[in-house]
């Protein structure tokens, strides 16, 4: 085992928003290397494909001095893809106390699967406390504004999706 820390942050990131990429931004101070998982056919039925969700973000991250990011999409459990990809933590973004319950469930399942692999939580950051990709994709759906939960680019993919769904 080296002593470089890489943590991985998983999601569906279906899209990625601001709230993800305050996470992101974060880890990639903490940890030596990053790699952003997106869960390729998640339960939740995304709405945009694993190939958009990999641009989307990447774009996002040409914007961001960092360069110990990199981005990855997996099928299957998330902690053979961690074990994969030599690392030990997996990054969870913890926004209000109703996802307390779903993320320590998921903390405990990850663990008795793989007992070297630790979840590390952060507390989301006051003014992207409440944003969801849930909810930006209703937003705009019902023609609302995103501008303050999502990127620019994300906004004009979103916006462009729903015109052809
Ligand atoms: O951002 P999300 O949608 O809450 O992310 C959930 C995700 C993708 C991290 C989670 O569903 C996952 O790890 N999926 C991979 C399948 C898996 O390992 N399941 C067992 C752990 S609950």
């Amino acid at each position: 085992m080296t002593n470089k820390k890489t943590a991985v942050y998983p999601g569906t990131f279906d899209p990625i928003t601001l709230g993800h990429l305050d996470i992101i931004k974060r880890s990639a101070i903490l940890f030596d290397k990053l790699i952003i998982g997106i869960a390729e056919n998640s339960q939740k039925s995304p709405l945009f494909s694993a190939n958009d969700r990999v641009d989307m973000i990447k774009y996002e991250l040409d914007k961001l001095y960092t360069k110990n990011i990199v981005v990855k999409s997996f099928n299957g459990l998330l902690v053979e893809f961690v074990k994969k990809e030599s690392a030990h933590i997996i990054i969870r973004g913890l926004r209000a106390v109703a996802d307390f319950e779903y993320e320590f469930q998921m903390s405990f399942v990850n663990k008795t699967l793989e007992n070297k692999i630790e979840t590390v939580f952060l507390p989301a950051t006051e003014n992207v406390h409440f944003i969801s990709s849930t909810f930006v994709k209703e937003v705009t759906k019902l023609g609302g504004n995103t501008k303050k939960l999502v990127s620019q680019n994300v906004q004009k993919l979103l916006i462009e999706k729903f015109k052809n769904v």
